[in-house]
């Protein structure tokens, strides 16, 4: 399976860098439009898990539109080629320029998250003469059995409206002339690899529905957020997510009305196996009680196993030789950064080639400068061959 990297190229180029394979990227967009499209659904990319500019301009491309969270992913996805009109804009903490621009724009809709933001939202706008389109992110206070870093829908989070204040938003809603309510919003969290926390959310969604109908209120746009997760573990046997489950479970359970539109705001689960981070070995040193592989890689390119303990399935690219156990590291000058502990890996070397994998989503997009390190830069399956290097 390693035949998949042409480490050739990769030896004349700078590690540690990125390495995307776009046939993975297209074949997994192809499949979740299709499993989409079946029932009519919405997809706006999540543009938070990886805003490289080609990797957005691919995804623009396939037609989906993009969810962001704040104004420097609203202009990232305006310049991929996104259209205003399929621009969702989330977040807990917008500032006045970032709804200024916004509204400069005119995307799609804002995700409300705290009636504070929905008056400064009704103010701005007024102020420009516009209408604002906003759907209320709801807490539908479930919880997602993921990691608590990445959990989102419970009552200790600060995402959301919790539903027992829906009367009190309604109330300003109806006090405010510069907003218009198109519909509702939900996030759980993210990595989600079982159905059942989302099985909760409809169930939730539906209580939800049935309350402001009661109020009068049709919801035209009903959005549940992204949170599918990735087979980490298995990358090349499964590296596109099971979309005809995730959107199956909804079809069946949430009844569509006519003329209302379902949407879904995936990150992780388009881009994550598109991804490699590439990186070279420094030195292999023996410890007292342990076997390091010193990568030039560290945190700063890759902080998901640092942050989160998250797992990368690591490969050398440069070995055949029989595995040995290691401990994988970086140089950054912290004892976090560190990606695997005791793995099994083939023999390392000085100047061997790893591959972090299920790296496309929350990689790149996290790296930074600690240590007054570069940031990595990336490459690409379907131009590497004809760099002129
Ligand atoms: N919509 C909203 C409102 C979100 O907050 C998120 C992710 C998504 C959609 C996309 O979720 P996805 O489909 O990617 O699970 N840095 C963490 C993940 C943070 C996710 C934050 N919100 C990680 O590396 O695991």
């Amino acid at each position: 399976m390693k035949k998949q990297f042409p480490i050739e190229k990769f030896k004349k180029l700078q590690t540690p860098f990125y390495y995307y394979d776009t046939d993975i990227l297209k074949k997994t967009l192809n499949t979740i439009a299709n499993e989409a499209n079946k029932y009519n659904y919405y997809i706006h990319y999540a543009v938070k898990a990886n805003a490289n500019p080609r990797i957005l301009s691919i995804i623009s491309q396939a037609g989906f539109g993009a969810d962001c969270v704040s104004g420097g992913e609203i202009r990232a996805a305006l310049e991929a080629g996104f259209p205003a009109e399929k621009i969702v804009f989330a977040g807990v903490g917008k500032a006045d320029w970032e709804i200024e621009l916004g509204l400069d724009e005119d995307i799609s809709c804002f995700n409300v998250e705290s009636i504070p933001e929905l008056e400064v939202i009704n103010q701005i706008a007024a102020a420009k003469g516009k209408i604002a389109n906003v759907a209320i992110r709801i807490n539908p206070e479930v919880d997602a059995h993921t990691h608590s870093h990445i959990t989102t829908g419970t009552k200790e989070d600060k995402f959301g409206i919790n539903f027992d204040q829906i009367n009190k938003v309604i109330n300003t809603l109806d006090s405010i002339s510069s907003v218009k309510l198109i519909g509702i919003h939900f996030h759980i969290g993210s990595q989600i690899n079982e159905i059942e926390p989302f099985a909760a959310l409809f169930v939730k969604a539906i209580e939800i529905e049935r309350y402001l109908t009661q109020r009068r209120i049709f919801l035209e746009n009903i959005n549940f957020g992204g949170g599918l997760g990735i087979d980490y573990k298995h990358p090349n046997s499964n590296p596109i997510p099971d979309f005809k489950a995730w959107f199956e479970i909804f079809h069946k359970h949430f009844p569509t009305k006519p003329g209302q539109k379902i949407h879904f705001e995936p990150g992780r689960s388009i881009v994550g196996q598109c991804g490699s981070l590439i990186s070279k070995v420094l030195y292999v040193k023996e410890g007292s009680f342990r076997r390091f592989v010193v990568l030039d890689a560290g945190f700063t390119d890759l902080i998901r196993p640092a942050f989160y303990g998250a797992y990368h399935k690591i490969e050398n690219l440069s070995s055949d030789e029989a595995q040995d156990i290691y401990d994988v590291v970086g140089p950054v000058c912290e004892s976090s950064d560190s990606f695997a502990k005791a793995v099994k890996l083939n023999k390392a070397h000085r100047g061997d080639y790893f591959a972090l994998r299920s790296a496309g989503a929350y990689g790149e997009i996290m790296a930074m400068q600690y240590n007054c390190r570069s940031l990595p830069k990336s490459y690409f399956s379907d131009s590497i061959q004809d760099l002129k290097i």
